[in-house]
């Protein structure tokens, strides 16, 4: 493939299987770390970017101002150093320090906020505050507001259709990380239109507060809505079948474990989702075929999930989910059955528009 700019590569990365235990079961990674900027952002970055230029926003010569925890704010550095924008990405001590320097590389000016937090706390409330009042300060600025852009979702309608059309009509079960939401919203919803009957599962760090639970810090990065804030406007419940929640030391052990067994390295809300994922595709009454979403990569973790010192001195570091891993990807037999079958319904229904964004109440 001969490339005429770096975005022409978003969106074009591939599925594995994992092996699972369940001779039922089949589990694919949709391998979204490998888009340019390292995640899926990258699709929702291009999407919003597209929609402000289109809206007649974001000029030439303009400036994007975005709150991130860091894969947003590198798929906005790559699309704004590829059409001339200036890019000033608000952030925060809770970003991962690898996605601060790649954002810094990438062109982009790192706008800290300044109140006093808890390592494991997330300033979300005050970058919001600060990336909105640069968004109307800077003349020619325009605040992106992932969390209620119904341009976030609609990035992701692809995501959709190339898993549907990777894996065939056997797909039961979709599962993924949530923050915004932009993301689980904008494949659940495409899923639900070719298939009402897949399973959607979103899953947040234990403290996050999409579903309803109790807030508290975590150290997922990325992912989840931290007490204070408010769930993104762009959440769609209505095509979430369920909500549920994962712990640190869960999804960190998963991401440590993938790395040694399949020599894939994954982030921590990926882990997190893998885990759940896990539990599920092994339950008995499981049958047919699952994906779990690879967010993001964990090269941009290596100071943290994957260094013991990190992990132990916050009492992370545990061997506990070991056995259950271990016994969760090892292949019992093989039921032919569960085929990967050749397209699904989803060819025919391809051409339903993208960017329709009904944002339901909640
Ligand atoms: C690593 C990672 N996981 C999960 C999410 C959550 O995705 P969404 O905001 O689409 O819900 C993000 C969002 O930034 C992320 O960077």
């Amino acid at each position: 493939m001969i490339l005429s700019r770096i975005t022409d590569l978003v969106g074009h990365t591939h599925m594995m299987e994992i092996p699972v235990s369940n001779p039922n079961a089949r589990l694919f990674l949709k391998l979204e770390k490998f888009n340019p900027g390292g995640s899926m952002k990258d699709r929702m970055a291009i999407s919003m970017v597209d929609a402000a230029e289109r809206d007649g926003l974001l000029r030439p010569g303009g400036t994007i101002v975005e709150s991130s925890s860091g894969n947003t704010g590198i798929g906005l550095a790559i699309v704004a150093a590829e059409r001339g924008y200036q890019f000033i990405a608000v952030v925060d001590h809770h970003a991962s320090k690898d996605k601060l320097l790649t954002m810094r590389a990438l062109g982009a000016q790192l706008h800290f906020v300044t109140g006093v937090y808890a390592e494991n706390e997330v300033a979300v409330v005050e970058r919001q505050e600060t990336a909105a009042r640069l968004g109307r300060e800077i003349p020619g600025a325009v605040f992106m507001n992932q969390s209620d852009n119904p341009a976030n979702p609609a990035g992701y309608a692809d995501l959709a259709d190339a898993i549907c059309s990777e894996v065939g009509s056997n797909l039961r079960l979709y599962v993924s990380c949530a923050g915004t939401g932009g993301s689980i919203t904008g494949v659940g919803r495409r899923l639900k239109k070719i298939d009402p009957k897949i399973h959607v599962i979103a899953v947040e760090p234990e403290g996050s507060i999409i579903f309803g639970n109790p807030p508290h810090p975590y150290y997922q990065s990325g992912t989840g809505t931290p007490g204070g804030d408010e769930v993104g406007k762009v959440m769609d419940y209505s095509v979430v079948d369920e909500g549920i929640t994962v712990g640190d030391r869960e999804a960190f052990a998963t991401c440590r474990f993938i790395a040694r067994r399949f020599g894939l390295l994954i982030g921590g809300s990926t882990g997190g989702a893998l885990f759940r994922a896990l539990e599920r595709v092994n339950a008995p009454e499981f049958h047919g075929v699952a994906v779990c979403n690879v967010c993001d990569g964990g090269e941009k973790y290596l100071q943290s999930i994957f260094d013991d010192e990190w992990l132990s001195s916050r009492q992370l570091l545990t061997d506990q989910f070991t056995e259950f891993l271990t016994e969760a990807v090892t292949r019992r037999s093989w039921n032919a059955s569960i085929e990967i079958s050749a397209p699904s319904p989803l060819t025919l229904v391809r051409s339903v528009d993208r960017h329709e964004a009904n944002i339901s109440p909640h």
